[in-house]
Formats: structure tokens, sequence, C-alpha cells
């Protein structure tokens, strides 16, 4: 379990990016908050920096977009969707759930 970030410094509309191994994009969409791996599964593009629109990320590169509640995207270019996390909120802390397997802390 990964801390990210107070939940009133992600305000709806907002993300961040954890420093993990791989990096994690986290997101507000509309008070929803929800993780995937950061980089783009079409080339090396920081999703954490696109424009979020309800639960879609669209890719700031190429313009590929990501459904963030599966990671699927809904356009060309990527073809591969990126992995999803679970997201908590814990006395006001928003977390990260990453298994051994997905990832480590920076
Ligand atoms: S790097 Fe994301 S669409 Fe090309």
């Amino acid at each position: 379990m990964i801390p990210v970030c107070q939940l009133a410094d992600l305000p709806a509309g907002e993300s961040v990016r954890l420093d993990t191994t791989p990096p994690i994009a986290v997101f507000n969409a509309d008070g929803e908050l929800y993780a995937i791996d950061d980089t783009c599964t079409h080339q090396d593009a920081s999703l954490s920096d696109g424009w979020l629109e309800g639960c879609l990320v669209e890719c700031p590169l190429h313009a590929a977009s990501f459904d963030l509640r599966t990671g699927a995207p809904t356009c060309l270019p990527a073809r591969r969707p990126v992995r999803t996390h679970p997201v908590t909120v814990e006395d006001g802390t928003v977390y990260v759930h990453l298994t051994a397997e997905e990832g480590t802390a920076a």
C-alpha cells in the first residue's frame, strides 16, 4: 500500500504521478479516484500529463485515450491496455495498492 497524497491535494480534474517502478498515475475524475500505470502503451509518454475528460485520459503525445476504469484504450494509436490499480482513502490520505509483482515504491 503506497501513500499518494492527501485527498484535499488531489481535487477533481487533477492527477499525480508516483515515482514507483513502474510509475503510477492517480486521477480524480469528478470525485472518483483511479490509478493506472503512468506510461502510455503506445510509446513513452506520461499519462498523468494527459487530458482528463470524464473517466477517460487522453495521452499528451499522440492522443490515444484510455478508460480509467478498465485501462482499455478507446482509440488508436494505443492498442494495449494499461494496468489499473486499486485506490483507497484512509483518514484523508490516498493510497494505491500494488502487488509484489506489479511494482515497488521508489
Ligand atoms: S505515446 Fe501515447 S498515444 Fe503515442
